[in-house]
């Protein structure tokens, strides 16, 4: 490949991304992608630079969720309430920021979270407990860390029906696009609502816990608040729902690992980092500008560019682990970084391992008899950001 033939980065999702990250590492390790609006996007695909860049100060963010530069048409006073919050901004107010909501989402919340994720698993499962197909991606993988989410904030029970129809639209990308300046405007409008009920009427939720917060000091601005909510929703929800629908792909592709778990659930922790490291859910759109010249891998990267690091391929890159393609959650030391790294590190780590664990414990407990459909291919999703599977047919019984 020469650097002057620019590869479209959406060029990607048509085929074996594997494949082409494992190419671009090998012989394009920083490379030069043509990106959707035209500007010229690089690419880093190696586990060393991916995380050097991380952590790197010099590339910042840009305010963008989307690193194709994709910004629907948004009213500026609901665009103002999705685009404050910690993982669009820099320090000093991201330090600020991260601080205050880690002081409210702390373990013990979390830990708190366990038996309500039971029970919505162990109410999930029993509608899979029937005969004929069902799409573990729809009915299992999705609706878990969606109710996860709404216990979490404390959103009404006789509101969850709308949230969790928002919330599936913000999560669905291209698929809904149409939709989503809508479901945007809705869930902003919502979250206001959710806010001002909770100050009137404080609960045991982050949400109360949030508000609080913002009153006890001039710290977390209203549209500050509303805009951390929003990317928390955002945040917790596919990527979570990915993780548990490609990693009960990986335990069912090969069955041998289903039967392990379920006679050793000890070992899930290790098999669900080792899911994590294989399909990493946020693969490829992890993105930052560069706010000053930067080099990587000897190639200068401009000021202004946008840099895209993908967390999938720095994953699987054979430079730092040995035989990245076999699944084996036996390593003995994981480097992942499907969490990202440095400052931005996911702050919802210890909740998305915590609902993997239960989510997985009760599945292969519960439906030991899970196979693949006959004739079931994966197909994965058109996303830049997300690796996730479209389905996953299966019986049960
Ligand atoms: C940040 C992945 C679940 C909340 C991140 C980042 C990654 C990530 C890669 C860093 C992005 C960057 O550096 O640009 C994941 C994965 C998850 C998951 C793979 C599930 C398997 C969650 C959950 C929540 C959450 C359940 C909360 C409910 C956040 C927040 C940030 C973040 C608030 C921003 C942190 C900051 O900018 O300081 N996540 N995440 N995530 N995640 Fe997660």
């Amino acid at each position: 490949m020469e650097p002057t033939t620019q590869k479209p980065f959406l060029g990607f999702f048509d085929g074996d991304v594997h494949g082409q990250l494992a190419d671009f590492r090998e012989r394009w390790p920083v490379a030069p992608l043509r990106l959707p609006d035209g500007r010229t996007g690089w690419l880093l695909t190696r586990h060393d630079d991916v995380r050097r860049a991380l952590a790197d100060p010099r590339l910042v963010k840009d305010g963008l969720l989307s690193p194709l530069g994709f910004r629907p048409q948004l009213p500026p006073e609901v665009y103002a309430a999705t685009a404050q919050n910690m993982l669009t901004v820099e320090p000093p107010d991201h330090t600020r920021l991260r601080r205050m909501i880690q002081g409210a989402f702390t373990p013990r919340r979390i830990g708190e979270l366990a038996p309500a994720i039971t029970a919505t698993t162990d109410r999930l499962i029993d509608a899979l407990d029937t005969p004929g197909t069902h799409d573990l991606v729809t009915e299992f993988a999705f609706p878990l860390p969606v109710a996860v989410i709404s216990d979490l904030l404390g959103v009404p029970l006789d509101e969850r029906g709308d949230f969790t129809e928002w919330a599936s639209i913000l999560a669905s990308g291209v698929h809904r696009k149409s939709e989503l300046p809508g479901a945007v405007v809705a869930m902003i409008t919502f979250i206001r609502h959710l806010v001002a009920g909770k100050r009137e009427r404080p609960g045991d939720d982050l949400t109360s816990a949030l508000t609080t917060a913002t009153d006890q000091g001039d710290q977390l601005t209203e549209d500050e608040l509303v805009s951390t909510i929003y990317l928390l929703i955002l945040a917790g929800y596919d990527t979570t729902a990915n993780l548990i629908g490609n990693g009960a792909w990986l335990l069912l592709r090969d069955r041998t690992w289903w039967s392990e778990a379920r006679a050793d659930p000890d070992r899930l922790p290790k098999i669900i980092e080792e899911m994590l490291r294989y399909e990493s859910p946020v693969q490829l759109g992890t993105h930052r500008m560069a706010a000053e010249d930067v080099s990587y891998g000897g190639q200068l990267i401009p000021a202004g560019s946008t840099v895209l690091l993908s967390l999938l391929s720095a994953n699987h890159d054979d430079r730092v682990m040995a035989e990245p393609e076999v699944f084996e959650p036996a390593r003995t030391r994981s480097v992942h970084l499907a969490f990202g790294h440095g400052i931005h590190h996911c702050l919802g780590a210890p909740l998305a391992r915590l609902e993997a664990r239960i989510a997985f414990t009760r599945l292969v407990s519960c439906l030991p008899e899970t196979r693949l459909a006959d004739g079931f291919v994966p197909r994965w999703r058109a996303s830049a950001l997300l690796r996730g599977l479209e389905d996953l047919v299966v019986t049960t019984r």
